[in-house]
């Protein structure tokens, strides 16, 4: 059996998905106050970011990965309108479930559909663009996932990964005090839940960094690939073309 990371400890491939599910089922009722709160409502700002980079025009197909509450999902729908298409996907059928009802609430119906990121249910060349927020660090196979991010693209397609990244370095004592202090403890107080906060920071921790994502990115068959360090590089913005 071949061995991955579930954080910092080592397990077997089959046991990091089986663990990944346990966090996002135990904290999807709390997930966005929890994003709110541990951000300090930054993620709001990454999100609006990562909005403005993919430049949506009325009628574009896009496929949000790992979509989870459906921040990105619905922002798109707004941007794509009645003519274009935002299909809202992830892994886990709790996350989505939530996802759904508040979009639903927010009166934006999209398709919405469990599919593993490594195995994508879509034709070859489906969509003009992809998004994956906080959702490849998470991931078995992130090469196998980036190849289907590709290979469900347009040719001149654009893929969009948000996700935590490597810090600069003078942020970074106080970054890991954070991390490794306070996240556990607001997820105990507020999620009941203190070893998926402490999964958090040591996920963050065992990504790739900006650069070694962005030759991962290449080697997955992106022609073009550039990224923007957002508040110090705590999150990248990775944007890729698929030419
Ligand atoms: C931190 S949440 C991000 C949710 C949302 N994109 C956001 O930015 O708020 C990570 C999501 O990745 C999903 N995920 C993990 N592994 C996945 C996989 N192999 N395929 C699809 N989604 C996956 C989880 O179920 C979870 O909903």
């Amino acid at each position: 059996m071949t061995k991955t990371h579930f954080g910092f400890e080592s397990v077997d491939e089959q046991e990091k998905a089986r663990r990944v599910r346990g966090v996002f089922d135990s904290v999807a009722p709390r997930y966005d106050l929890m994003n709110d709160l541990m951000s300090m409502g930054l993620h709001r700002a990454w999100k609006a970011y990562t909005v403005m980079v993919a430049n949506l025009a009325p009628g574009a197909r896009v496929l949000d990965i790992a979509g989870g509450t459906g921040d990105l999902a619905l922002a798109f729908a707004k941007k794509v309108g009645p003519t274009g298409v935002v299909v809202h996907t992830d892994i886990n059928e709790a996350m989505l479930r939530t996802g759904r009802d508040r979009l639903i609430d927010a009166g934006i119906v999209l398709p919405t559909l469990a599919c593993d990121a490594e195995k994508l249910p879509f034709a070859d060349g489906s969509f003009d663009v992809v998004s994956v927020a906080f959702g490849l660090r998470n991931m078995t196979h992130k090469d196998a996932a980036l190849a289907e991010m590709n290979r469900v693209l347009k040719d001149r397609g654009r893929l969009l990964v948000l996700e935590f990244s490597k810090v600069a370095k003078p942020l970074a004592k106080a970054y890991d005090w954070y991390s490794f202090n306070v996240l556990p403890k607001l997820g105990r107080m507020v999620a009941g839940d203190e070893a998926s906060y402490r999964y958090l920071a040591e996920s963050i921790r065992m990504h790739p960094g900006q650069e070694e994502l962005k030759a991962m990115m290449h080697k997955s068959g992106f022609g073009h690939v550039d990224y923007h360090n957002l508040t110090g590089g705590v999150v990248a913005l990775h944007a890729a073309i698929k030419v």
